[in-house]
């Protein structure tokens, strides 16, 4: 594959395999990525998640976001989360720490159809479904603000504290304005619930409307998240870049992915323009399914792809992203999506399709 954009040294990726499926797919995705780019490339494994946890209480290491910082330039993660931790604390250690502590304050999920058959809405094809939701990722309810009182009585009180800065809602408001813009979308729509978050999403809506005249050659739209929800079912085609807060983002990022074949394929980038950044999956760790050998492997490949442009490789990211394509058309896939293939099956065919043509 020939790269113009790409300087000689291998690219230094960290792979984070996590929990459950998290270890499956990302195995197929780092055979696809090797099959892809062979030398250009560099990878370290670490085995943080639930084991690790459990064997010596260690989630997080002392020093891991300075290492990231200096010794790599992307993060390959799978999922995290185990039933033999219900606390969920390593996850919140290792997933939403290295979003707060890599200050990675884009979380870009984007919905794309790949194939007419694969969406549950009726008369839809792939050029309905074709739109990006730009998550806040480091704010909002997902700080860990908040705390207890007399837990465990009838007189329980449980507080979490939604925090909104002024900084954090523009710089992701902006992000998806110039998204928009470079990729030549038309539109920009903000979700929130301002009507009834009258203090933190009011300072939502206040930015946004204050930012859109900078941006007057881009469409600006604002919605509630209940009837953003409604109308993402009843006509997809109405959007082009959705920007909202980190729970919301969360929720429709899912509520997307369904729309456009499911969890098994949806991507997502953990973003700091310009400073290494973390991809994973949207789904998570699927206990239900793990060890069975029949988890898609697409959506890691796709993040992959996104890890590729976010490192100057668009070609190869082109690349993986036609292979998931062709896998579809093929029927090369797991069942989740039609085909018959297991999860190791899936990710030779598409190292295969790469391998050829790299
Ligand atoms: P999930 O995304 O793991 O699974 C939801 C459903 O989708 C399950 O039925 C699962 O079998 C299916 N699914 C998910 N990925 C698939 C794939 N690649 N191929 C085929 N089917 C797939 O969500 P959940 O069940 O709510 O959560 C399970 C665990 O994962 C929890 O501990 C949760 O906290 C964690 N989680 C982690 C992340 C992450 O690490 N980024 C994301 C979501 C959930
Ligand atoms: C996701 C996940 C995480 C989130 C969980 C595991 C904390 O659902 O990446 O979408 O809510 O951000
Ligand atoms: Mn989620």
């Amino acid at each position: 594959m020939s790269e113009t954009e790409i300087s000689q040294d291998p690219k230094r990726i960290a792979v984070i395999p996590g929990d459950g499926i998290g270890v499956e797919v990302t195995r197929e995705a780092v055979k696809v990525l090797r099959a892809a780019t062979p030398e250009k490339l560099q990878f370290t494994e670490f085995d943080w998640g639930a084991d690790r946890y459990l064997r010596d209480g260690t989630s997080l290491p002392a020093g891991a976001v300075e290492m990231f910082h200096r010794d790599f330039d992307a993060i390959l993660f799978g999922a995290v989360g185990d039933p033999r931790v219900p606390s969920n604390q390593h996850a919140a250690d290792i997933l939403l720490g290295l979003r707060a502590k890599l200050d990675l304050y884009v979380n870009l999920r984007p919905v794309e159809l790949l194939d007419d058959a694969l969406t549950p809405l009726r008369n839809r094809a792939t050029k309905d479904v074709h739109f990006t939701v730009v998550r806040e990722n480091t704010e909002g309810l997902y700080v860990g603000a908040g705390g207890h009182f007399q837990r465990g009585t009838p007189h329980e009180v449980a507080i979490q504290e939604d925090v909104n800065t002024r900084r954090g809602v523009e710089r992701i408001i902006r992000y998806a304005f110039e998204f928009a813009r470079s990729r030549h979308l038309r539109r920009v729509c903000m979700s929130d619930k301002s009507n009834a978050l009258t203090f933190g999403h009011e300072l939502w809506l206040r930015v946004f409307k204050e930012l859109k005249s900078e941006y007057a050659d881009v469409e600006s739209r604002h919605l509630y998240v209940d009837a953003l929800a409604m109308e993402l079912v009843r006509d997809p085609t109405q959007f082009d870049v959705i920007v909202t807060c980190n729970l919301f983002g969360d929720i429709l990022s899912d509520l997307g992915s369904q729309l456009a074949g499911g969890l098994g394929l949806a991507p997502s980038g953990n973003i700091h323009p310009g400073r290494v950044s973390l991809f994973e999956p949207v789904h998570g760790s699927a206990p239900n399914i793990a060890g069975k050998n029949i988890a898609n492997p697409a959506g890691s490949v796709l993040s992959s792809a996104l890890m590729l442009d976010h490192l100057g490789m668009p070609a190869t990211a082109n690349l993986l992203r036609d292979a998931v394509s062709a896998s579809i058309r093929e029927k090369q896939t797991t069942q989740d999506i039609g085909g018959n293939l297991g999860t190791r099956e899936a990710g030779d065919w598409l190292a295969e399709f790469v391998a050829t043509r790299a």
